[in-house]
C-alpha cells in the first residue's frame, strides 16, 4: 500500500513500513523503515544541535539530513549514492503512484504482478540532472524494490562514476553488518563487521557477482539474532560488479548504498539519455529468521518466473563427477538406465559432449555434438534417455571460447581483450557479449541445439571471471549483454528448466534467478561443507533456488567419508540430485538411493515451498541444522548434523520452530505437542562417527 499524507509518503507491505518525508526546502528525506506502523497521527522530524554548520544557498546543511539519494558536495560530505562530473543538489519535483511496476530496461527485476509503485522525481534545474526514485511494494510480501534512473537534461554530457540503486539512512549507529563471503568451494559464509565511525566497502569487481562476496548484505541491530532485533536486508538483482557501501558518520548515523560497484564503472549520458540502475530488494525482519523468510517468499513469488518457478524440481543425475569428460554413449546409458530403476527423473549430460572437448583446454564455443563420443547425437541420446522414462538435460558454457576452437580460429576478435593478449583462466577466454554479432551467435548456438532435441533442462555454466577490461564500464556493458542473451534463450524456451552455475556458486544472485529458477550452489559436495554453504546461502535465498547432489565418498574435493544417509539428507534440503557413478555402487547403496528418491518425492514440495527455519548455527558450534515447515503447519522436516564425534557427550536438546503450538505431531511411532517441541525441545542422539546426521519428519495428527 502506498499513501501520501501532506509532505509524507507511507509505503507498506507484509509486516513493514517505509516512510519518506519531503522537507520544506524540497529535500527527499528518509524517515523510517521497520516494523509496520500506521500513517496517522505521525510525529514531526527532530533536528539536532550541530556546531560549525555549513549552509547552502537555501540555508540548509544537507550533511545533517538523511536523504534518500545523497549526492556529494555542496553541503553533503558523506559517501554519495551518486557521483558525477556535475554534482547535483537534488530537490523534489513531483511524484506518481502507479499500479504495477515499470520494468528497468534491459535488466532483470521482480515481476509487476501485484505491485504498486511510487516514483519520486527530483531535479537539479541549474545543472540539468533529473533523478527518478522508484519504490515498489506488494501487499503480501515483506520486501520492497528500489531502483533509480538518472537523466541528463543539459546540452553537455553527464558522466556518472557512481550511481547506486538504492540508499538508506538509519538514524542510529548501533549496527552490525553481515555479508556472505568465501571462495570456490566455500561460498557464502557469513562474515561480520561491527560498525563504528568509518566507511565499509563490501563488493566484487570480477565481471560476475562472484564466489567471494555475494550481492546480499544485512544490517542488523547489534545483538540481533534469529528471533530478535531489527534486521534489514539489501539484495541486488544484478550479476555483475556490485558494491554495498556503508558509512557511519560523525553524528552517529548510518548510510548504506547498494548497486553497481563504482570501481571500473563509468557511464556518459548525452542530452536526454537515461541511466537505469539495477533493482535492489530491501526487506525488514524482526530477527534474521523472519528476514530470510521474507526473501524466500519474495524470490519464489516475484523474482523467479515461468512454469518452473512454482513446480517441484525433478530428481536428477549428472555425469560430471561420475565421468568428467571421459565418457561414451554406452557409459552414459548405463548410468541413465540404472538411474531410472532407482527412481531418478532427469539425466543431465555435463561438460565434454561437443567439439573435441576431451579436456578443458579446447572446444568451448563449438556447440556441435562430438559424434565419436555420442554416435546418436544429442537428439538420439535424448530419445534413448526419454525411452527409459527420464527427462534429458544438457550443459552449456555459452559465454566462453577456447583459443583451441573453430570459433576462436574464425573470430579471434570476439574474445574479450585489453591492450595485451588476454589472461587465460581454465584455458579459456570470455566472449565479448557487448558486441551484437557475438550475442547473436551465442543465442543461435544454444537455441538451435535446444530446438533440435527434447532437452528439458539446461545447466548454464560460467567458469572464469573477466580479467581484461577493454574500457571503463565494460563489465557493466557485458552484464547487459549477458541479460539480453539469457532473456532471448529462456523466454523462447519457457518449458525448459534452467539451472545457473558458475564454477559452482560463483554467480548466485537474484539477477540470475529472474531467468533461471535454480542455481548450482557449490562444486563442493562434501556434506559437511554443504552444511556451511547451504546454511550461509539460506540467509538470502530459498532452498528452491539451490541445487545439491549426493556424490561419492570419500568426497573428491575434501577426501572426507560420509554415509549415504548423511549425503542424502543434506542434499534433500534443496533441489535434490546425484552426481556419481551409480553403476559402481553395491546393492546396499542402490537400495538406499531407492529409499532416498521415494522420500524426496514425499518431501520436496515441503522443502521447496514451506517456511525455512535455521535451528543450529554450524559456524558457532559443532552442530548445524534447519527445518522446513509447511505453510499450514501440517508437516515439517528437520535436519541436524554434528561435525565431529565427541566421545562421552550428552544428547542434544533441540528446540524446533514454526510449528502449531496447539497441534499434536507424529514422528515415526512417537507423538508430541507443538508447544513441547518448540519450548522444551526434543533430545537428539547422533549416530556414531564424524559428520553424523539426524532427520525427523513430523506430521500433524
Ligand atoms: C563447473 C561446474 O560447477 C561443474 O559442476 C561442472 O559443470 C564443470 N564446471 C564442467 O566444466
Amino acid at each position: 500500500m502506498i499513501v501520501k499524507r501532506k509532505n509524507m509518503f507511507f509505503l507498506s507491505g507484509k509486516g513493514f513500513s517505509y516512510v519518506i518525508r519531503i522537507s520544506g526546502e524540497g529535500y527527499i528525506l528518509h524517515d523510517y523503515f521497520g516494523a509496520q506502523i500506521s500513517p496517522e497521527p505521525y510525529c514531526e522530524e527532530g533536528r539536532g544541535w550541530y556546531c560549525f554548520q555549513a549552509a547552502g544557498e537555501d540555508g540548509v546543511c544537507v550533511d545533517e539530513l538523511r536523504t534518500e539519494y545523497p549526492c556529494y558536495g555542496h553541503t553533503d560530505l558523506g559517501t554519495p549514492a551518486l557521483m558525477a562530473d556535475r554534482q547535483p543538489v537534488l530537490k523534489y519535483r513531483s511524484y506518481e503512484i502507479i499500479s504495477g511496476k515499470p520494468a528497468p530496461k534491459g535488466l532483470p527485476s521482480a515481476v509487476a504482478d501485484g505491485a504498486e509503485t511510487l516514483v519520486i522525481t527530483a531535479e537539479d534545474e541549474l545543472l540539468g540532472v533529473e533523478v527518478r526514485l522508484y519504490y515498489s511494494v506488494y501487499t503480501g510480501e515483506g520486501a520492497l524494490c528500489r531502483r533509480t534512473e538518472i537523466t541528463n537534461l543539459a546540452d553537455a554530457p553527464l558522466t556518472l562514476g557512481a550511481a547506486y540503486s538504492a540508499s538508506l539512512a538509519f538514524s542510529g549507529s548501533d549496527y552490525e553488518e553481515m555479508h556472505f563471503a568465501g571462495s570456490w568451494g566455500r561460498e557464502r559464509r557469513p562474515a561480520f563487521n561491527t560498525l563504528t565511525q568509518g566507511v565499509y566497502h563490501i563488493g566484487n569487481a570480477r565481471g560476475g557477482s562472484g564466489h567471494q562476496i555475494n550481492p546480499f548484505v544485512i544490517i542488523k541491530e547489534r545483538g540481533a539474532d534469529e528471533e530478535h532485533g531489527d534486521c534489514y536486508g539489501f539484495m541486488l538483482v544484478y550479476s555483475g560488479d556490485h558494491a554495498t557501501e556503508i558509512e557511519v558518520d560523525q553524528r552517529g548515523r548510518t548510510r548504506v548504498h547498494q548497486g553497481i560497484n563504482p570501481f571500473g564503472f563509468r557511464k556518459t549520458l548525452v542530452k536526454g539519455e537515461t541511466f537505469t540502475s539495477p533493482e535492489c530488494v530491501l526487506a525488514y525482519g524482526c530477527g534474521l529468521g523472519s528476514l530470510s523468510r521474507a526473501y524466500h517468499d519474495f524470490i519464489r513469488d516475484k523474482i523467479c518466473r515461468g512454469e518452473w518457478s512454482r513446480r517441484e524440481r525433478p530428481i536428477l543425475i549428472n555425469n560430471w563427477e561420475a565421468t568428467y569428460m571421459d565418457f561414451d554413449e554406452e557409459k552414459l546409458m548405463s548410468i541413465a538406465s540404472l538411474a531410472a530403476e532407482l527412481g531418478i527423473e532427469l539425466f543431465v549430460l555435463d561438460d565434454g559432449w561437443f567439439g573435441k572437448r576431451d579436456n578443458d583446454r579446447r572446444s568451448l564455443g563449438d556447440w556441435v555434438v562430438n559424434k565419436s563420443k555420442i554416435p546418436s547425437g544429442i537428439g538420439g541420446l535424448a530419445e534413448k534417455v526419454n525411452a527409459l522414462g527420464l527427462k534429458f538435460g544438457l550443459w552449456f558454457e555459452p559465454e566462453m571460447v577456447s583459443p583451441d576452437s573453430d570459433l576462436y580460429r574464425a573470430h579471434p576478435d570476439w574474445a574479450v581483450r585489453a591492450q595485451r593478449s588476454p589472461a587465460l583462466i581454465r584455458s579459456q577466454l570470455v566472449l565479448d557479449l557487448t558486441r551484437p554479432e557475438v550475442r547473436k551467435y551465442v543465442i543461435n548456438a544454444v537455441c538451435s541445439m535446444l530446438d533440435s532435441a527434447n532437452i528439458e533442462y539446461v545447466k548454464w555454466d560460467m567458469n572464469r571471471y573477466i580479467t581484461d577490461m577493454p574500457r571503463e564500464g565494460f563489465n557493466y556493458e557485458y552484464t547487459l549483454g549477458l541479460y539480453e542473451v539469457m532473456e532471448a534463450v529462456t523466454s523462447s524456451h519457457p518449458n525448459v528448466l534452467f539451472e545457473g552455475c558458475s564454477g559452482g556458486g560463483g554467480r548466485f544472485d537474484a539477477g540470475i534467478l529472474c531467468y533461471m529458477p535454480q542455481i548450482w550452489t557449490s562444486d563442493d559436495t562434501d556434506p559437511l561443507e554443504r552444511l556451511y554453504i547451504q546454511y550461509g546461502t539460506s540467509f538470502g535465498y530459498p532452498p528452491l533456488a539451490m541445487g545439491s547432489h549426493v556424490t561419492e565418498s570419500p568426497n573428491q574435493h575434501t577426501g572426507r567419508r560420509n554415509s549415504m544417509d548423511t549425503r542424502g539428507a543434506v542434499s534433500m534440503s534443496c533441489n535434490f540430485g546425484y552426481e556419481l557413478d551409480i553403476t559402481k555402487l553395491g546393492m546396499e547403496d542402490r537400495e538406499e538411493i531407492k529409499r532416498q528418491t521415494a522420500l524426496c518425492r514425499e518431501l520436496r514440495g515441503l522443502v521447496a515451498f514451506g517456511d525455512f527455519y535455521r535451528l543450529l548455527d554450524p559456524f558457532s558450534g559443532n552442530t548445524g541444522g534447519w527445518m522446513s515447515v509447511e505453510k499450514d503447519k501440517s508437516r515439517a522436516f528437520v535436519f541436524v548434523m554434528r561435525a565431529l564425534f565427541r566421545p562421552n557427550s550428552a544428547p542434544l536438546r533441540l528446540r524446533l520452530k514454526g510449528l502449531d503450538p496447539e497441534a499434536r505431531y507424529r514422528a515415526g511411532e512417537a507423538e508430541y505437542r507443538g508447544d513441547m517441541l518448540m519450548n522444551r525441545g526434543i533430545d537428539i542422539v547422533f549416530p556414531f562417527g564424524d559428520g553424523a546426521s539426524v532427520r525427523i519428519m513430523l506430521k500433524r495428527i
